[in-house]
């Protein structure tokens, strides 16, 4: 009897990130990666990037973004994001592409308004389907201070873009995006659009309009950066995510990460896992919610402390490759604690189960 216990604990305790995600009934737990950071230079990160137990999706942090696949006007250059995209696929791990979009880090020429549709071609013929593989469109909403609803972001929508009559970015990217791959998941990816708030709720507008519209759109991607000690609760996590679902799209946390305040504390290390429980747990108990995707897993590849001053230590492995007590606050998401124990953020109310 004994010898039998030990042997079924066995593989609980060994048991990886993305092996539990799936067999919870999730499609995948994954991590972003960049190939132009030193983790590539690392053997045991590759190891651990390469091991499908710990992961079976990856989202290539930087290497598809505009400035990269087109760094001058009609020249383009897929070798940086293919880097991982290759790995993804010879790892049979799924391609959480990343992204056709967005307001920063855009080409460093100036474009104009049929962008995307001329360059739908490009798209097209060169990228080999992988697996399910998703195109993550990613256009941003933003809240100025002041105002009650979000606006569109002025650099696309205005100062790239002709003023008049303003063309529909977002439109035309989703339109683009769907001729250009019938098969790729078409998401909206964003940040603060995890809690109940104005920005979310113009999510849910834009979700529903542009199924009005009868543009395709297939999911609404969480961001999920966030602060330990202020993320979201589980509560309003779940809320905003089933939110999103209930008007026929499914839900991912695609970057996730939690920042503490330097220097690592046991407390504040305390504090992240239980975010990160929750932040993981919501997603388990939400049903169109796929996956998680963690914003990279070591520390000193994080993008963190280059951008929040005086924060760092964000991710699932510190720098000597320990594990974060977080690692272990995911893997009890993943399991059957999910339904206990949650606390941080707003509390939890146990009404939703
Ligand atoms: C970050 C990358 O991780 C950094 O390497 C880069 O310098 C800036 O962009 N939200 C996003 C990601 O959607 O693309 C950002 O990635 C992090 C914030």
């Amino acid at each position: 009897m004994q010898l039998l216990l030990a042997v079924l604990a066995l593989p609980l305790a060994s048991a990886q990130l993305n092996e539990l995600a799936q067999k919870a009934g999730k499609l995948y737990f994954g991590t972003a990666t960049d190939n132009e950071d030193i983790g590539f230079q690392n053997k045991t990160y590759l190891q651990i990037l390469n091991d499908t137990k710990e992961f079976g999706q990856l989202t290539p942090s930087n290497g598809q973004k505009w400035f990269a696949v087109e760094p001058e006007l009609g020249v383009f250059n897929y070798s940086y994001g293919d880097v991982v995209a290759d790995i993804a696929t010879a790892n049979k791990q799924i391609l959480r592409c990343h992204n056709l979009v967005w307001h920063s880090q855009l080409a460093p020429w100036g474009y104009g308004i049929s962008y995307l549709e001329q360059r739908k071609p490009h798209r097209r013929s060169h990228r080999p389907r992988n697996q399910r593989s998703q195109t993550l469109v990613q256009p941003m909403l933003r809240l100025g201070r002041g105002q009650r609803s979000p606006q569109r972001r002025r650099d696309l929508s205005q100062r790239h873009l002709p003023p008049s009559p303003r063309p529909e970015y977002i439109r035309i990217a989703f339109r683009a995006a769907a001729a250009a791959d019938p098969h790729a998941k078409l998401y909206y990816n964003d940040y603060n659009i995890e809690s109940p708030n104005n920005k979310s709720a113009a999510v849910r507008a834009l979700v529903r309009d542009l199924k009005k519209e009868g543009i395709r759109i297939d999911g609404v991607g969480l961001q999920s950066h966030f602060t330990a000690g202020s993320a979201p609760s589980i509560d309003n996590l779940i809320w905003t995510m089933e939110g999103y679902t209930k008007l026929g799209v499914e839900v991912a946390l695609t970057e996730l990460d939690i920042r503490i305040m330097e220097p690592e504390t046991s407390s504040n290390l305390a504090q992240q896992s239980s975010d990160y429980k929750n932040a993981v747990g919501a997603c388990m108990l939400v049903d169109g919610c796929v996956g998680v995707t963690v914003w990279d897993f070591w520390d000193p590849v994080s993008w963190v402390p280059g951008v929040f001053t005086g924060m760092g230590s964000a991710c699932l492995w510190f720098g000597n490759f320990t594990k974060h007590p977080a690692y272990q606050g995911v893997v009890e998401a993943l399991t059957n604690d999910t339904r206990r124990g949650f606390g941080g953020g707003g509390g939890h109310n146990g009404g939703w189960w």
